[in-house]
């Protein structure tokens, strides 16, 4: 590991102390003058340093850039050793995780950026992702099923999402079907999987799990209506790598077992949407209904005026609402 990292490592492991250079040089076997030179490499990159006469550095508590170093920490021991891989700038960590998945990059890799120039939503649409204020990150899973059980996947991911927010902010979340997360009426986060399947065994090899999640980024224009933040306009009790360990912890927990389905309660639970009246377009048409289950596969189970019953698998819908 280049110098920099392990002095960024070691000032991460102790942020709420100070620790002389010459601690960090003798832990590392190496000069003082050499981490006084990484200190200032990081400082280069970013990073806010304190550096009191007597005492030494200290990472100031206002530091929020994203990496490996202070995502590690907060991993549950098991997950420590995962292929963790942070970007300053990527075109879409999607893509990227797709990529590495295709060079043999093991279950359970994470791919992570600061910000995205080409981040995609889904159906096509593209996914706003500034520098310094959001998550972006991709999951590269290897689950052992069919591909039908792997849609599942994301039905899980928005119960990890939901999980990792309440347990790391302290903040209660809702979703949307199929998988947008909801804070305040406003989406405030959006999952996007693409799947790789064998066409000879129809086993899905591996999966790709994208969220994106708006930790404090302001939006203007347009956007403003429907996106929001879990920290709009309010300074954040916790860093974005702290969150992004909790999802890492809470999604790889739960892609372990999400073939049997004992999230699906907690995604009906979390759901704001069964029991309203909707509308989504299919075939060229708009259809009302009213949402009523969530169904064992993670469709959605809708009755039309009529009475009568189906199950949505795909697709967008709005709430429809009251007068
Ligand atoms: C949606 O709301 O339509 C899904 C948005 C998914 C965004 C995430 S950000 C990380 C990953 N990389 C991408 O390009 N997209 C997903």
């Amino acid at each position: 590991m280049p110098l920099k990292q392990s002095v960024l490592q070691i000032l991460e492991l102790n942020r709420s102390n100070f620790i002389s250079g010459e601690q960090i040089a003798s832990e590392l076997n190496v000069s003082r003058a050499a981490v006084w030179k990484a200190i200032k490499a990081l400082e280069n990159e970013g990073y806010i340093i304190h550096c009191v006469t007597n005492k030494g550095y200290q990472l100031s508590k206002d530091n929020d850039l994203i990496s490996k170093e202070g995502i590690t920490p907060f991993l549950k021991e098991n997950y420590k050793n995962n292929n963790i891989i942070v970007y300053k700038t990527i075109g879409s960590t999607n893509d990227e995780a797709k990529l590495k998945a295709l060079e043999s990059c093991p279950h359970g890799s994470v791919i992570i950026a600061e910000t995205q120039t080409k981040g995609k939503g889904r159906m096509g649409r593209s996914f706003y992702s500034p520098a310094g204020s959001g998550i972006y990150m991709s999951f590269i899973l290897r689950p052992k099923t069919d591909a039908s059980n792997a849609v599942l996947l994301t039905t899980a991911a928005a119960v990890a999402v939901c999980r990792a927010i309440k347990s790391a902010c302290g903040l209660k979340t809702k979703i949307k079907w199929l998988n947008d997360i909801y804070y305040k009426d406003k989406k405030i986060c959006g999952i996007l999987s693409e799947a790789v399947t064998n066409c000879e065994t129809g086993m899905v090899e591996s999966v790709v799990v994208g969220i994106g999640i708006n930790f404090k980024t302001e939006f203007s224009g347009e956007l403003m209506q429907t996106a929001g933040s879990l920290y709009a306009g309010v300074k954040p009790p916790i860093t974005r790598n702290r969150l992004i360990a909790e999802v890492i912890n809470q999604m790889l927990d739960i892609s372990e077992d999400f073939v049997y389905r004992e999230f699906l309660n907690e995604y009906k639970e979390d759901s704001f949407v069964i029991g309203q009246d909707i509308v989504f377009f299919r075939n060229n048409i708009w259809h009302n209904a009213k949402a009523v289950d969530i169904a064992d596969n993670g469709g959605l189970v809708v009755q039309y005026e009529s009475r009568q019953i189906e199950t949505l698998f795909s697709g967008e819908i709005t709430i429809r609402k009251k007068d």
